[in-house]
């Protein structure tokens, strides 16, 4: 069986990747990944907050000698491991680099082009295979237009892009006025794959406390809907490479993310739920999957049925919806 597919350009020996979660924090999380046989790794991100900590400090210790001796100004301090989160994590990405074969996707949560610059060069330094763009914020300022987020968006894209060579994913949310004109808009900006879609963070009301309550729910099957919807819309129609992500528990979305015309399939919940020997559960069900059904190859299932492959797409869009919501009998009894 042929499970061979290529992503951003790499080449992966089957379409199973490890999302971003801190299952791929450290370096004996990544190797457990890479021996439970994920086909490629994403690191979870590094966020603003984490550079902006990290020149905080670097420039307290600038200051500080500056104080003691007038021309230390003109000297940096070396950053090391101690000197906060940021250089600990391009250490991570250089030591996977060297234990992995796989590839390593490094990600940043970014959603301005100011500081993303120089750190992805930090990043292809340090050994990555590629760079995934984490656009996630939540635009909660009330006088900002989403044309005006889409622009910053596309211009930390642009930046990045012209910052480094390296393959570049960038992974959204499902939240947009019109998702396929922005896959489009990000892809002319020089993304060269899409992660569809991440799933935001959102909050619950604790009754008890009443107070905000912060608690993480993994994903369910059910929500792969949307994403599988645009990956449908979108595959054979853009020049990238898609990646499914949300909802991945068993091979079943597994093979369904890739007749929609996905690439690869991402999966955080399942490995954090089942532990990361579920990847081979999920490549060895889809590959069980293929043999029962005659197909002999990942290329031969992928986009089977994306909307451009399809003779007609209304089973995807609205045309049925009012013929649905009309004939709704309610749930079985
Ligand atoms: C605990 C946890 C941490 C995560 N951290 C990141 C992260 O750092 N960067 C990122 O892009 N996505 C992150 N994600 C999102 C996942 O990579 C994934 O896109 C999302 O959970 C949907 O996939 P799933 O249904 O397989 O969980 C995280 C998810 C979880 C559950």
């Amino acid at each position: 069986m042929d499970l061979r597919t290529t992503y951003l350009g790499l080449e992966l020996a089957h379409p199973v990747v490890a999302s971003a979660s801190p299952l791929s924090r450290e370096l004996d999380g990544i190797r457990r990944l890479e021996d439970a046989g994920a086909a490629a790794i994403v690191l979870p991100s590094i966020y603003e907050e984490e550079i902006e900590a990290e020149d905080a400090i670097t420039l307290a210790l600038v200051e500080e000698g500056s104080w003691t001796q007038p021309e230390a100004g003109s000297y940096f301090p070396a950053r090391d491991t101690d000197a906060g989160g940021l250089e600990a994590r391009l250490e991570t990405i250089r030591r996977a680099r060297d234990a992995c074969a796989v590839p390593i996707i490094a990600s940043l949560n970014g959603s301005a082009p100011e500081g993303w610059v120089s750190f992805a060069h930090d990043v292809e330094a340090a050994g990555a295979s590629a760079i995934e763009l984490n656009l996630y914020r939540v635009p909660a300022n009330l006088d900002e237009s989403g044309e005006a987020v889409e622009r910053r968006w596309l211009e930390t894209v642009a930046a990045v892009r012209a910052a480094v060579p390296l393959p570049l994913a960038v992974k959204l949310g499902p939240w947009l006025s019109s998702p396929g004109h922005f896959a489009g808009a990000l892809v002319g900006a020089g993304a060269n794959g899409l992660v569809l879609f991440n799933r935001f963070y959102q909050p619950d009301i604790d009754l008890a406390t009443l107070a905000p309550k912060s608690d993480l729910q993994l994903s369910a099957p059910y929500e792969i809907r949307q994403a599988l919807l645009w990956i449908s819309l979108l595959a054979g129609r853009l020049d990238a490479s898609l990646a499914a992500t949300t909802g991945v528990e068993s091979a079943t979305e597994v093979i369904k993310y890739l007749l929609a015309g996905a690439a690869v399939t991402m999966t955080a919940s399942s490995l954090l739920r089942h532990g990361p020997g579920h990847i081979a559960t999920l490549r060895d069900g889809l590959s069980e999957w293929m043999a029962g059904r005659g197909f002999e190859s990942v290329s031969a299932i992928r986009g089977l049925l994306s909307a451009d492959r399809l003779e007609t797409t209304e089973p995807l869009l609205r045309a049925q919806y009012a013929e649905i919501l009309l004939g709704y009998a309610g749930e079985p009894r």
